[in-house]
């Protein structure tokens, strides 16, 4: 064996007589693995053997990225100076996020209130790295994002789940406050909702930032969606509710939802100087700087004309009545009408306890999950992925016609269903 003119043939020897290898880090060992992932990867592979699967798993709008945010990024590889950015992002970027922020919301924030990171996924990471430790617990509506838990046990923190299905999805106060401790460090809330589409109702918002004064919370605001709302309300982030809130709120948000850019990995967080300032000290052993052309294709995306973004959100609500329509329609099962995001989220529990038509039996989501893929070829995600196995999230970031087509096999598939045993 030689490598560059040395011969390797001695060390080659090396053997470690099938000793076991050192273990996995403790910490990973508990992580799950991500269930929609895992559902949109399987209906993927079913596909690509051929199997005419409708996949109503997408977690991405169907559209492509908009032309000019494309062409900027082209211009900039063009000019051949694709070099690292500071740690945190190009500072024009900063800027450009935060002036969003503070014009909408009419709240003091600067370049030094704003990080980029490779997407929201990313960028939360990096908060729960930066602001929970050890025995730390992190309060978490339920249904809630799959990654919130993991990510709070990857910062070694406990995640606290806070149910929300004997309220209507929408988290209590009195829930919340329920759940508190003298341990509890920080909140999360997401509005609208995956994988519910459900948004707060600025009152409840209201009560629950008090509640996080009251008992000195962080609050990680996931604010993905918050250009995906199909009602007359007006999006309202936590940073608008006075200085107490702004103090202790990391607004988290994405070009991937916005801009349908979810393959370029950018996203922000807008919050305190000093938490933005700790972020970006992770963030300098993580990855020194997210992607250097997805940033100046943000800056595109952030500064440039937003027409495309109201075209797409246009054909998100069409989509979004169609699906409620059909869901609706199928016997048993009850679904809130979600005011944002491209999701629904119906109860169907009433089938379980009954066999599929191929013959599983439906004991949770998974299975109904499951049977639909192998039997309807309908992919779907299990709620249990989300914390509540009464449901099924149903997405709809696809064609008018491929819902039409996948709702019309799940009601075919229901009417098969055998009787409870
Ligand atoms: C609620 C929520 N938060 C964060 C993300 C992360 O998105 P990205 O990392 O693409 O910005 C997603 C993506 O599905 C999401 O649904």
């Amino acid at each position: 064996m030689f490598a560059q003119g040395v011969d390797l043939r001695a060390a080659s020897s090396l053997d470690s007589h099938d000793r076991p290898l050192p273990a996995l880090a403790e910490r990973v060992r508990d992580v799950a693995d991500s269930t929609t992932l895992v559902m949109s990867a399987r209906a993927k592979a079913m596909k690509a053997a051929g199997v005419d699967v409708i996949n109503l798993t997408a977690g991405e709008p169907d559209f492509p990225t908009p032309r000019p945010i494309v062409d900027a990024a082209l211009a900039f590889l063009e000019a051949g100076q694709v070099k690292y950015t500071p740690t945190l992002g190009l500072p024009e970027l900063r800027a450009a996020a935060a002036r969003r922020y503070a014009e909408t919301y009419g709240v003091a924030l600067a370049a030094d209130n704003a990080i980029f990171g490779c997407g929201g996924k990313h960028v939360l990471y990096t908060a729960f790295q930066a602001l929970c430790g050890d025995g730390d617990e992190v309060l978490i509506p339920s249904p809630y994002w799959v990654s919130y838990p993991e990510m709070a046990r990857l910062s070694s923190a406990r995640p606290v789940i806070v149910p929300t299905a004997q309220s209507g999805y929408v988290l209590d106060p009195d829930a919340l406050r329920a759940a508190i401790t003298p341990r509890s460090r920080v909140l999360v809330l997401n509005s609208p909702s995956n994988p519910t589409g459900l948004r707060l109702p600025l009152a409840t918002l209201t009560e629950l930032m008090r509640i996080a004064i009251e008992h000195n919370l962080w609050v990680f605001s996931d604010e993905i969606y918050d250009q995906l709302c199909y009602d007359a309300e007006p999006y309202v982030s936590p940073i608008a509710l006075g200085k107490g809130a702004v103090e202790r709120t990391v607004v988290v948000n994405s070009l991937s939802k916005t801009y349908s850019m979810t393959g370029w990995r950018i996203g922000y967080a807008i919050g305190p100087a000093a938490v933005i300032e700790a972020m970006g000290r992770v963030q300098a052993h993580e990855t020194s700087n997210p992607c250097t052309i997805s940033q100046v294709a943000a800056l595109e995306a952030l500064t440039g004309d937003q027409t495309t973004t109201a075209a797409m959100r246009e054909r998100f609500d069409a989509r979004r009545r169609l699906m409620l329509d059909w869901v609706r329609r199928l016997p048993g099962w009850i679904c809130p009408e979600p005011q944002g995001a491209f999701y629904v989220f119906p109860r169907v529990d009433s089938i379980y306890g009954r066999r599929s038509p191929g013959g599983r039996w439906l004991q949770g989501s998974l299975d109904v999950a499951l049977a639909l893929m192998e039997e309807a070829h309908v992919a779907t995600v299990p709620g249990v992925a989300f914390g509540e196995d009464a449901c099924l999230r149903l997405s709809y970031a696809t064609s008018r016609a491929l819902i039409d087509e996948g709702m019309r096999r799940v009601a075919a598939w229901l009417e098969q269903l055998q009787p409870s045993s």
